[in-house]
Parts: structure tokens; C-alpha cells; sequence
């Protein structure tokens, strides 16, 4: 029999498996991220910031990728008054679930949609994509064809605004910045195995450049 396997905060899979957008992990996302992704709240704090020069009443906006809807709660509270319109989507139904739960107070202004941000027909002229941390779990050829598709539907001057994790040119940085980031992990109680594990279980899903 397969051990069970744990990555923290609740999230566990059974060893040898993938990591897997599931209820188990869409329920304790916004407190595995926290552990897991430095800087998350500066991130989503910027994300808002930046996005202020591209929109106006009337501007759409897509986010792909957007697991439990964080950055439409941050960018609705940051813009409470601005007429904009946002469309945020996943592959996942737990997570969507969830961005609804979330975002119960905008309802007039936010979608939650799930679906494959590769199948998307984008409306024409739109004024800014966001995606946080969502690229990485898309390969080389996926990409390109979505790099295309997010730029011809921007309109002139609009913007696609994202955040991924990519690889060093330099190994020495690299293994230091990995030894960094798995420092900072133990540092916020995950254990040794829990960072091991979530390693392995990434290894055939994310692609990083
Ligand atoms: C690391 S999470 C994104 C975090 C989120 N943007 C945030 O700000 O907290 C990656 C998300 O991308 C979603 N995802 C991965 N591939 C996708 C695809 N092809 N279409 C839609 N969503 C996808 C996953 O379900 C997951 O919720």
C-alpha cells in the first residue's frame, strides 16, 4: 500500500502522485500559499498597484489562473469605485467555488468561470490580463500559442501583467536561491518531508524556463 503523504496545512496526496488543483488542496490554498510562495501578499499588493495604469471605468479584465479569486478581492478593494468588469478563470471547480465565496460583495463586477485558459475566444480590445503564478503549469508550446492569443485581443496600450517562476542562467544562483527558498519554507512550518514532497509531486507538471 501507497503511504500517505502530507505537503502541509491539510493538503496531503498519496505518494508518487501529481500535484493536483483538488478540493483537498483549493481548501487550504490561501494558507499553503502563504507558506509557500514568498512575498505572496507584496505580490498581490503590486499586482493591484500596476494595474491602476491600465484601467478606467468601463476596462475588462481577465485573470487566468485564478485559484480562490485573491487578487479580484485585493483589486476591488483597492478600486471599490471603479467600473470595471473582471472575468476570473480555472480549471478547477474548488477553487472557483471558493473565488464566488470570496467574492460575494462585487457580484455585479466579477465573474468566476472555469475553464482552460488555452480554449478562451478573449474579447477583442481588451485592456488588461493578470495571471499570477499560473504559467508555470503550462508547457513551451501551450504558452506560445497563449502569449499570442492574450496580445492579439489586448487593445493598443493595454497589458498583460504576470508573475512566474523561472530558472537562473547561472546553476550557482540557481541551487542558492532554491536552498533559499526551501529555507524559507521550513522556516514557515513546513516540515522537511511536506517540502520534499510537494518537490516531487510538481516535477512533471510544472515547466519553468
Ligand atoms: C499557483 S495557482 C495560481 C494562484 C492564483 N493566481 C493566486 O493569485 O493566488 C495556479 C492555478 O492555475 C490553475 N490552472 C492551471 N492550468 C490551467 C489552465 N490550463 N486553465 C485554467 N486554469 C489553470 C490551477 O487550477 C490553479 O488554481
Amino acid at each position: 500500500m501507497k503511504a500517505k503523504n502530507f505537503f502541509g496545512r491539510g493538503i496531503s496526496s498519496i505518494e508518487g502522485s501529481d500535484w493536483k488543483f483538488n478540493s483537498n488542496v483549493s481548501n487550504n490554498f490561501d494558507k499553503h500559499v502563504r507558506q509557500s510562495i514568498p512575498m505572496y501578499d507584496e505580490i498581490q499588493k503590486y499586482i493591484c498597484s500596476l494595474s491602476e495604469w491600465f484601467l478606467k471605468d468601463g476596462s475588462n479584465i481577465y485573470d487566468l489562473g485564478c485559484s480562490t479569486g485573491e487578487t479580484a478581492k485585493n483589486l476591488f478593494k483597492k478600486f471599490p469605485n471603479k467600473k470595471i468588469k473582471y472575468v476570473g478563470y480555472d480549471l478547477s471547480k474548488e477553487m472557483i467555488k471558493i473565488a464566488e465565496r470570496k467574492n460575494t460583495k462585487n457580484k455585479k463586477k466579477i465573474q468566476f468561470k472555469i475553464a482552460d485558459i488555452n480554449k478562451i475566444n478573449y474579447k477583442k480590445n481588451t485592456d488588461l490580463f493578470l495571471s499570477v503564478l499560473t504559467f508555470p503549469f503550462l508547457n513551451s508550446q501551450k504558452r506560445l500559442k497563449l502569449y499570442k492569443k492574450i496580445y492579439k485581443s489586448l487593445k493598443h496600450g493595454g497589458s498583460l501583467i504576470f508573475v512566474d517562476k523561472i530558472r537562473s542562467s547561472s546553476s550557482n544562483f540557481e541551487d542558492m536561491i532554491n536552498q533559499v527558498y526551501f529555507d524559507f519554507k521550513i522556516e514557515n512550518k513546513l516540515s522537511h518531508s511536506q517540502v520534499l514532497n510537494k518537490s516531487k509531486s510538481i516535477r512533471s507538471s510544472m515547466q519553468l524556463f
